[in-house]
């Protein structure tokens, strides 16, 4: 089973994935917990690269970085776990491209649908879409580190992303579980793990 999780800046991502991963290890089921940008070699010097405030990275520039990174985790971590029958969650996937570089960088809807179809890319089992704000989340997200490239967009891009994910969960209702983000974390964990296993 592949599982993606997604949202906004400071939606709780983490938290729900650790959870969903405490919950398979106390029932001894093999999983892998895996991200994106940044889960092989060739991943992290691309996430550097995409994160820092420094570089300037032109809206293709950076669907191709991040498809490049995508590519390579799929080769070298999400098909080898399914294929040993691993249940794989990753704390993000394709729809934060559509959001991020679709509907946050202006890039059309049909250059990522041909690039998706080009690379044969596989799409997730089931998405987590952890809604929240913008304000919350890029207020939550400011308290635990320096903004990163993405982060530092104004608030206009965040609400662009948060209707993005929302329009692709209202899109595809069968692989996407939606779950309001302001609730209490033990609380989103249940709900998640009752819709999910
Ligand atoms: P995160 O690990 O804190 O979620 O940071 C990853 C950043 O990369 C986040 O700001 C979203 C961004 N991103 C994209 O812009 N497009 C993508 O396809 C993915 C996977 C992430």
């Amino acid at each position: 089973m592949f599982i993606s999780v997604e949202g906004i800046e400071g939606c709780g991502k983490s938290t729900l994935v650790n959870g969903l991963g405490q919950h398979l290890h106390e029932r001894n089921i093999d999983y892998v917990i895996t991200k994106e940008p940044g889960s092989t070699s060739i991943g992290k010097i691309l996430r550097s690269i995409l994160l820092d405030k420094k570089q300037q990275i032109s809206p293709l520039t950076e669907l191709l970085l991040m498809f490049s990174d995508r590519l390579d985790h799929l080769d070298k971590v999400i098909k080898p776990s399914l294929e040993e029958g691993k249940i794989v969650i990753t704390d993000r996937y394709i729809d934060s491209t559509y959001a991020y570089q679709g509907a946050g960088r202006g890039i059309s809807k049909s250059i990522i649908d041909n690039l998706v179809s080009q690379t044969e890319i596989m799409l997730p089992d089931r998405t987590i879409l952890l809604d929240l704000s913008p304000e919350v989340g890029l207020k939550r997200a400011s308290t635990r580190n320096e903004l990163d490239r993405f982060e530092s967009e104004n608030i206009d891009f965040h609400e662009r992303l948060r209707k993005s994910f929302l329009d692709a969960a209202g899109d595809n209702p069968d692989r996407f579980i939606t779950v309001d983000a302001e609730q209490e974390p033990d609380k989103i964990l249940q709900l998640v793990i009752n819709k999910l296993f």
